[in-house]
């Protein structure tokens, strides 16, 4: 039997109010398998408050390099540690993209597993990369470039190919199983056992069982659907 993943990366959705009523709602169903949530930073406090008696892991979804200093504006892993939060995100493809983060990636990953904290870490192509060949090329480099500091231990990897992120376009199960295939050798090879491997892009409960099925699909991270209690509890039952 497949240990499952769940995670719900609700980036820059929902106030405080409105993740104490998703919480209300979502805790009322008997889930199994393990479930994170990836709220705002400034919903934190409301998602550890609602889940403290729950098996629900919160993580933040943006962390700096360092534990304190002049660094208007960033979070501190080690206050989001403090607070109750078991995991970061790192390597998403909006940070890459919008916020241009690349080298600062492995030093991001090797601060937060230095705390102790578990890291979901992010690759995926573009659409023109993947019509260029060019997937394989591109995920090695991510994984090469974000992981050279990294642990195996507290490491979940994401494959979020970046055409099928809110675009309504899921990679067929095929696609995303190669992907994972690809990714899980890279991860062998280099020493990192028993990495377990999220799919990420348009994920919903129609699409999640046969995605599940694949051998080496650990389980799911979501946006959009994440949103609605109903339908995350859909995905996260597959
Ligand atoms: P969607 O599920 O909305 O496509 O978002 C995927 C994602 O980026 C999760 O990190």
């Amino acid at each position: 039997m497949k240990h499952k993943i769940f995670a719900a990366n609700w980036k820059m959705y929902k106030t405080p109010q409105q993740t104490q009523e998703f919480f209300k709602k979502f805790l009322s169903y008997d889930l199994k398998g393990d479930i994170f949530f990836f709220p705002p930073a400034l919903c934190l406090s409301s998602a550890l408050d609602e889940t403290k008696n729950s098996n629900i892991q919160i993580g933040i979804q943006n962390i700096y390099t360092k534990a304190e200093g002049a660094f208007t504006g960033e979070n501190s892993a080690r206050t989001a540690q403090e607070m109750g939060c078991s995991t970061v995100l790192v390597g998403h493809s909006e940070r890459r993209t919008l916020f241009h983060e690349s080298e600062i990636l492995s030093e991001k990953l090797q601060y937060a597993q230095s705390l102790g904290l578990k890291v979901v870490f992010c690759v995926g192509e573009t659409l023109e990369q993947r019509e260029n060949n060019q997937t394989e090329k591109i995920l090695t480099e991510q994984l090469q470039s974000g992981l050279r500091k990294a642990q195996a231990q507290n490491l979940i990897v994401a494959y979020e190919p970046v055409w099928a992120i809110g675009t309504g376009k899921t990679a067929t199960s095929q696609q995303a199983e190669e992907a994972h295939r690809f990714i899980s050798q890279w991860l062998e090879k280099n020493n990192f056992q028993n990495v377990p491997i999220l799919y990420g892009g348009s994920v919903k409960p129609e699409n999640a069982p046969e995605l599940i099925s694949q051998p080496h699909i650990s389980g799911f991270l979501v946006g959009g659907a994440s949103l609605d209690p109903e339908s995350f509890k859909k995905i996260c039952s597959v």
